[in-house]
């Protein structure tokens, strides 16, 4: 028979993400909507082993769709990783009344919540990264407004690249993921984007293609790096001793988790928040919201985990394409 829920907790764990603060409201005010008590769990699963929580009423989500970061803070924690720290957040949950459990963060953070749901709470995660490397969601909450984010400052880059005639190298985040990336060197217009993911051009292969380019007119050079290849600096200096012409390497680091999230994010997150109370009010526990072909859909933890993500192959050809 599945368990009927009558407290429901909601914590932030992993590294923030813009919109993350909207799927807390979506969370909260559903819950009250159903006729649940709402707990807020502060600095992820560091918050929940230590009893960092507090009891939410819709006011306290007033005023924070519009906000980047997150008002639960949020935290990595290492002793949540031991079946001590487990038992104790399993604990600490039965101290609270705690019986369902919103967890928004990522992969990392849902096998926490895979563990705690064995241990007799019923847990839901909500994917929220800026990296969308969530294997079975299409989305993930924050990736919108931290691409948006980056576009900005390379369009600020490539502004000045251009007067002075330079190759601008810029690293974008992304973990070991090249969505970030790709994206930016799409709308950013790169001549060269290097993903983790992908077999990529040899330095002096990026060399030659900045020469070509050169001859064919072009006053400036793009390369947008992922994180997870990174030695943009090592890459610039390269470029600059090999051609003479000026290189410099930016890396855009926290700026992009930061900000007011998109309509976008705010809309997945409301939306997310929402159907993971859902979730929890049928008796459901162990599941991932996730976002795949248009609709709002749940996977077991434990498949989803398994699940694996390409970046899009024709987004690659089409990027090389317009890289000419
Ligand atoms: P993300 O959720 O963004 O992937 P992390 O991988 O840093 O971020 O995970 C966030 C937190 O989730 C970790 O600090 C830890 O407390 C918890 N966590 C990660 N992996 C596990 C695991 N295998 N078992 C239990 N908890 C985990
Ligand atoms: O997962 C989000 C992310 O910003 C990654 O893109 C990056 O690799 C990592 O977190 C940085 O983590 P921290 O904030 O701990 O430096």
């Amino acid at each position: 028979m599945n368990k009927t829920v009558n407290t429901i907790g909601v914590l932030t764990s992993g590294g923030d993400a813009p919109g993350m603060n909207a799927a807390i409201r979506g969370v909260v005010r559903t819950a009250i909507a159903k006729g649940k008590k709402v707990m807020g769990i502060k600095k992820g699963y560091n918050g929940l082993i230590h009893g960092d929580i507090f009891e939410m009423q819709s006011r306290n989500v007033s005023d924070i769709i519009q906000r980047g970061g997150t008002m639960l803070y949020t935290a990595r924690c290492e002793e949540f990783l031991k079946p001590e720290g487990q038992k104790r957040g399993a604990d600490m949950c039965g101290v609270y009344g705690i019986d369902g459990l919103v967890i928004i963060g990522g992969d990392g953070s849902f096998q926490g919540a895979e563990k705690l749901s064995n241990l007799g709470i019923n847990t839901i995660g909500i994917p929220g990264t800026i990296d969308l490397d969530i294997a079975c969601t299409d989305y993930t909450i924050g990736f919108d407004t931290a691409v948006n984010t980056a576009m900005e400052a390379i369009d600020k880059i490539k502004d000045t690249s251009t007067s002075h005639e330079r190759c601008s190298v810029v690293e974008v985040m992304g973990r070991n993921a090249g969505f970030i990336a790709l994206w930016c060197g799409i709308v950013n217009g790169a001549e060269v984007i290097l993903l983790p993911e992908e077999e990529n051009p040899t330095e002096d292969e990026i060399i030659r293609d900045i020469l070509e380019n050169r001859k064919k007119g072009k006053r400036h050079n793009l390369i947008v790096v992922a994180e997870g290849i990174g030695g943009s600096q090592e890459l610039a200096k390269r470029i600059e001793t090999v051609t003479g012409i000026q290189a410099r390497a930016t890396v855009l680091g926290h700026l992009q988790r930061g900000g007011s999230p998109t309509a976008i994010d705010r809309m997945h997150g409301s939306m997310m928040g929402a159907y993971a109370v859902d979730l929890l009010c049928n008796g459901k526990s162990n599941r991932v919201v996730a976002y795949k072909d248009g609709k709002y859909v749940d996977y077991g933890i434990d498949e989803a985990l398994k699940m694996q993500k390409r970046v899009n192959p024709s987004r690659i050809e089409v990027s090389r394409l317009l890289a000419k």
